[in-house]
């Protein structure tokens, strides 16, 4: 890899766990891989790295921003611009049944935080948008404008865990209907008798809600535990690396019982059905010297299981 590769790669996402993430993913070099959050493609590459010439990769993303920038040009890796919930639709399409690894860096890149027309930080002016796939769906202020008040509210409590999330939700309304919310600046001048601009803890969280409804996330993570661990082959694994308990906690679930939900479920001798079986007990977290290194790492959580 060129130098000016890393520094162009690394300006869009600087990558997280990567080196614990990829030596657990790939454990067959001729193997099929699927990195279904492509991003600046660190993690990629290093799976690239790890590949010989009959192995592949295909890397995932839904934002068409990581599809212009990535500059792969690799005969054992295949691009593909679609949200991961289609993972196996794209898979079918491609002529493959099975798999040996499964990563999700779940979330945002810093290229959507530092984009100040995607409107995902409140640290910019910008539009009030926050979609992850910028041709395509609702924006937060469409968002706003299409629920019920009461929606909303129940949305901000369960998304954000936002202390006065139903009192947000009315001033937002209000805003939305008075035609003052399509800016960040509109967003913040109407929470701001509940959130004040120097909460910045609250604001954070009032952002990760809405930005988690506008992409659906939790939805599109759900689809992609259940569709990935059925295209993964015996003794593949599924990585994932997660930065809020709102992600974490369904693939804690699922690792250990095959659902999100977390309910064990045993065959008639008592003993546990599950397709998965988790490698560690207890996620794997970031150093302090890569936090230092990279502060976006520090609520990152990494979890992996191998498929029975
Ligand atoms: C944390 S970044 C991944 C960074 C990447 N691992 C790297 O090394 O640069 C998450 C990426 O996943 C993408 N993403 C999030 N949810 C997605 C989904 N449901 N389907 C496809 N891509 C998604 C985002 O657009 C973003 O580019």
């Amino acid at each position: 890899m060129k130098s000016s590769e890393v520094t162009r790669a690394e300006g869009y996402h600087v990558p997280v766990l990567c080196g614990e993430s990829v030596e657990a993913l790939v454990t067959n070099p001729e193997g099929i891989y699927i990195d279904c959050t492509f991003g600046g493609g660190g993690h990629s590459r290093r799976i690239l790295e790890r590949l010989s010439p009959e192995g592949h990769l295909f890397g995932l993303d839904r934002d068409p921003d990581a599809a212009e920038a990535c500059e792969i040009d690799d005969p054992r890796f295949t691009f593909v611009r679609t949200n991961f919930r289609h993972l196996r639709h794209f898979m079918d399409f491609y002529g493959i049944e099975q798999v040996d690894g499964i990563l999700a860096d779940l979330g945002l890149s810093s290229h959507h935080l530092d984009d100040e027309e995607r409107g995902f930080s409140f640290r910019f002016e910008g539009p009030l948008d926050m979609r992850m796939n910028s041709r395509g769906g609702r924006t937060a202020a469409e968002l706003i404008a299409s629920l019920e008040q009461e929606e909303l509210g129940k949305l901000l409590a369960n998304y954000g865990e936002l202390k006065g999330s139903y009192r947000i939700a009315t001033l937002l309304k209000a805003a939305s209907e008075q035609g003052r919310l399509s800016t960040i600046g509109e967003l913040l001048s109407a929470v701001a008798p509940v959130v004040p601009e120097r909460d910045k803890q609250s604001l954070a969280k009032l952002f990760q809600a809405l930005r988690i409804a506008v992409n659906d996330e939790i939805g599109a993570l759900h689809q992609l535990l259940s569709d990935g661990c059925q295209l993964l082959a015996p003794g593949g694994r599924f990585v994932v690396i997660t930065y809020h308990s709102l992600e974490d906690r369904p693939v804690k679930h699922f690792f250990r019982t095959g659902n999100v939900e977390g309910h064990r479920e045993t065959d008639a001798f008592g003993a546990p059905i599950t397709p998965l079986k988790p490698l560690q007990s207890k996620p794997i977290l970031p150093s302090e010297e890569e936090v230092a290194r990279n502060p976006r790492a520090r609520s990152a959580k990494l979890r992996i299981a191998t498929k029975l």
